[in-house]
């Protein structure tokens, strides 16, 4: 099937006065004496196409009654002939002999006009922000960086694996999980019985994942290289610009790697999608760079061609300790780092990227590799400027009396661990992996400020709507 030329592909013909058909919503209309302009979008590109209906033509009859409703957001068809375009601003236009209007957006009510719109407002018209250029250029970067992800791992030899979203393990135990249920728990209450999970749909408790980590662990130990790239759930009551209830995480696993390997993968990782998202979102970026984060394209380039700092979790404190004066939370060794701390380490010490290592044991997961010095765990987090933390990830213990130990130590339950624990019982191997928050990733790479303009429909404390 030969689907019609979209926008983006029209503006990259020569023109030569070829016959093309446009179709898109109308962004706003212009009358001269001499024409009317009309400026079309159809979501292909940031750029509109310039439709110009001349008030000469010997069709002007067959579109003057259409005039008033020629509204912005209205949904229109049009033929006409490519032509070069007379005008500063675009290479070519349209030079119409047909013209239809498919949908019409009455101006009285469509909440969407010419003038700019807040980011508040627009979050509340979820439905229809992405007729927006901001929006449109968001969607169209988290669509090539989707791609891209899967491109960076099929290209290494990474295998995708789809873990459960309904789980009965809780990855992190940060104890932050939805609840899965079909008891009637509102029936119960009423009728004053107590809730008895073995008569619920799974026979026992069952949340949404936090983290396909531990599912993806399995696999990686029979394919070797791994990565899961899914939704994932946190009940966090956390009301920030950096918190989702849900986000997507890319995972990746690797088998026979240690923290080094862990640590170089996340910056290539982290290079190469900047880097293609400079190639082939570049419109979309300058866009960002000109109206949302002034020198964003410029960072974004350094970030391509500098290594990343590293220092340890020890390091980054001592770091804190000299500025302690300027923080609301003072830091201390043994503290988790705060975001205003990571935002000092990356904006202030490392003017770009940090990657910290080996934080104390307490303020980290339970399945991370001790360390020799009894106190911290290979994790390792990568943090950048502007809101910190972007990637968390570990070597993992991979010894079985280490980690019985540590689960024993925090009081979980190796019984439900079994499996998990089976890895290290079985053919174990030292193995490595880390998580990405997309969303983050996207806040990073488009500079907008807040984590729920990075997601089509977020979702958040008291915010589950449309
Ligand atoms: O640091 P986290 O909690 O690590 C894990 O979940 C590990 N199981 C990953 C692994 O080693 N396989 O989360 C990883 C990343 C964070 O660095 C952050 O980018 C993102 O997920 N993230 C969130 N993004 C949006 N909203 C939230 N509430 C997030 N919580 C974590
Ligand atoms: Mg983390």
């Amino acid at each position: 099937m030969d689907l019609p030329l979209t926008i983006r592909q029209i503006l990259a013909l020569e023109p030569t006065g070829q016959k093309v058909e446009i179709r898109g919503w109308l962004r706003t209309k212009r009358e001269t004496k001499n024409a009317i302009f009309l400026e079309v979008n159809d979501g292909s590109c940031l750029r509109n196409i310039q439709c110009v209906l001349g008030t000469e033509s010997p069709q002007r009859a067959s579109w003057e009654n259409l005039l008033p409703r020629l509204t912005t957001g209205a949904s229109i068809i049009a033929q006409g002939n490519l032509v070069p375009s007379p005008a500063k601003g675009q290479a070519a236009e349209v030079a119409v002999e047909s013209l239809r209007i498919i949908g019409d957006a009455p101006a009285d009510t469509y909440p969407l006009q010419k003038k700019a719109h807040s980011m508040e407002f627009l979050r509340e018209i979820a439905h229809l922000r992405v007729r927006t250029n901001t929006f449109g250029a968001i969607a169209r970067v988290r669509n090539r960086m989707a791609f891209a992800i899967h491109q960076f791992f099929q290209e290494r030899g990474f295998y995708y694996v789809h873990t459960p979203i309904i789980t009965a393990s809780d990855c992190e135990g940060a104890g932050a999980m939805f609840q899965v249920t079909t008891l009637d728990l509102d029936a119960l209450a009423q009728a004053g019985k107590p809730v008895d999970y073995d008569k619920d749909f799974f026979g026992k408790k069952a949340y949404l994942t936090v983290s396909g980590q531990l599912n993806v662990e399995t696999y990686c130990q029979a394919l070797s290289r791994v990565y899961t790239f899914g939704p994932t759930f946190r009940a966090e009551n956390s009301n920030t610009t950096r918190h989702l209830a849900e986000f997507w995480m890319i995972e990746p696993e690797m088998a026979f790697a240690d923290i080094r390997d862990n640590i170089a993968l996340a910056t290539d990782f982290i290079q190469y999608l900047v880097a293609v998202a400079l190639r082939d979102c570049a419109s979309d970026l300058e866009f960002f760079d000109q109206r949302i984060q002034p020198g964003l394209l410029a960072s974004l380039e350094k970030v391509v061609s500098s290594p990343f700092t590293h220092m340890t979790y020890t390091e980054a404190v001592r770091e804190l300790e000299k500025a302690a004066g300027s923080f609301e939370f003072k830091p201390f060794w043994g503290c988790d780092l705060q975001s205003e701390h990571e935002k000092y380490l990356t904006e202030k010490v490392a003017g770009g990227p940090v990657v910290v290592t080996d934080y104390p044991k307490e303020i980290k997961a339970f399945y991370m590799k001790q360390n020799e010095d009894g106190r911290t765990v290979a994790a390792m987090d990568v943090l950048v400027p502007r809101f910190g933390e972007i990637i968390g990830g570990s070597e993992r213990e991979w010894r079985l009396d280490l980690l019985e130990k540590r689960i024993d130590e925090l009081g979980l339950s190796k019984d439900a661990y079994r499996w998990y624990l089976d890895l290290r019982r079985f053919g174990s191997t030292p193995h490595a992996g880390f998580g990405l928050g997309f969303e983050r990733l996207l806040l990073y790479i488009t500079g907008m400020t807040n984590i729920r303009d990075v997601i089509p429909f977020p979702r958040a404390p008291r915010l589950a709507d449309f």
